[in-house]
């Protein structure tokens, strides 16, 4: 059954398409700003208007959605750019809704503070102890409104979708009571339910420049030993309301696609995040690998795993790639 190609299409058990892709933005103030990030060749901090011709390229391309981030003009201790009205993800927002690309893309917004904070941690900070005993810690209860507001300010500006990649215990259901409070019930929510303390997200701290100022992310973010605490994190996102799950890392962590995909029916996404991406390019540049069959075999493995669509930086060139 491989010996020609239309046979092997006939048999093909997975397929890739572009719709099941969603495309990163990280949106930065100014006009024409389409500055380069170094740690991910091909990627970009894009101004508004600049974000909004990606859309329009996203949108011929016949890609799913777009993912959009946000670099604030100032940063600090609250977060306090994630939940504006007038942030940079929701001027995006509403800059997006307003072009034609729009009707044809999911627009979701990644809720975190983490771009936000001076600190660059995901929730509010508190400090206990002093002097050379001082230890500082997130703290999850008091960081579940500020998401929640964020979540709320990203649909009045007019996300489709909010994602809440903070990993703070109790934030889906807070942002799906906060959601539904303020008139905003048919938002569904993308959890990024299982989200785990990786070495793979280290270039998009310099795309996002979200790089925690102190100590690590591990205390919230599940450790990479953990498949059964995966699902459970899983299990009670699902519970508190959580409309689709995101997995990541991706291919490091296959074994947990799969795990949830049998145990769950909403639907599922996978995000091949920043270093997958980077390590993919850094082997292109060397000539190690071939690009175009090396791209498209790692976005079809995670549909193969049983992601039904994919968060990647190569989604508009994959989508090329597909046509
Ligand atoms: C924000 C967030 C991160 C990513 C997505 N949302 C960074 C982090 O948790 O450190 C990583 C995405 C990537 O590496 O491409 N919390």
């Amino acid at each position: 059954m491989r010996r020609s190609e239309p046979l092997r299409a006939l048999v093909r058990e997975t397929v890739l398409d572009p719709g099941d892709l969603i495309y990163p933005l990280f949106i930065c103030p100014g006009k024409g700003v389409r500055s380069p990030v170094g740690s991910m060749p091909g990627v970009f901090n894009l101004s508004v208007d600049e974000a909004v011709r990606e859309a329009e390229e996203a949108a011929r391309l016949g890609l799913g959605g777009l993912l959009l981030f946000g670099l604030p003009e100032t940063k600090d201790e609250q977060g306090t750019g994630a939940w504006d009205d007038n942030g940079i993800v929701q001027q995006a927002l509403r800059a997006l809704k307003r072009s034609e690309a729009a009707k044809k893309l999911v627009l979701i917004g990644d809720v975190c503070l983490c771009e936000y904070t001076s600190h660059g941690h995901c929730g509010v900070v508190v400090k206990s102890g002093d002097g050379p005993n001082a230890s500082f810690e997130v703290d999850n209860d008091p960081t579940l409104e500020l998401l929640a507001r964020t979540a709320v300010s990203q649909a009045k500006a007019g996300a489709d979708v909010v994602a809440p990649s903070d990993m703070m215990d109790g934030r889906v259901g807070a942002i799906r009571h906060a959601l539904d409070a303020e008139g905003y019930a048919e938002t569904p929510i993308l959890s990024y339910a299982s989200k785990f303390a990786s070495a793979f997200y280290g270039p998009f701290r310099e795309a996002a420049d979200s790089a925690p100022q102190f100590g690590d992310r591990k205390t919230y973010q599940m450790d990479g030993a953990n498949l059964r605490e995966a699902l459970r994190e899983i299990d009670l996102d699902i519970e508190e309301g959580a409309d689709m799950i995101l997995m990541k890392p991706a291919m490091p962590y296959l074994d947990v696609v799969r795990a949830a995909r049998e145990r769950v029916g909403v639907p599922i996404g996978a995000y091949q995040v920043s270093g997958e991406y980077s390590m993919l390019q850094a082997a292109f540049e060397k000539g190690w690998l071939d690009r175009d069959r090396a791209i498209l075999e790692s976005l079809v493995g995670l549909r193969r795993a049983g992601a039904d669509f994919i968060v990647t930086y190569f989604a508009k060139e994959a989508a090329k790639l597909l046509a």
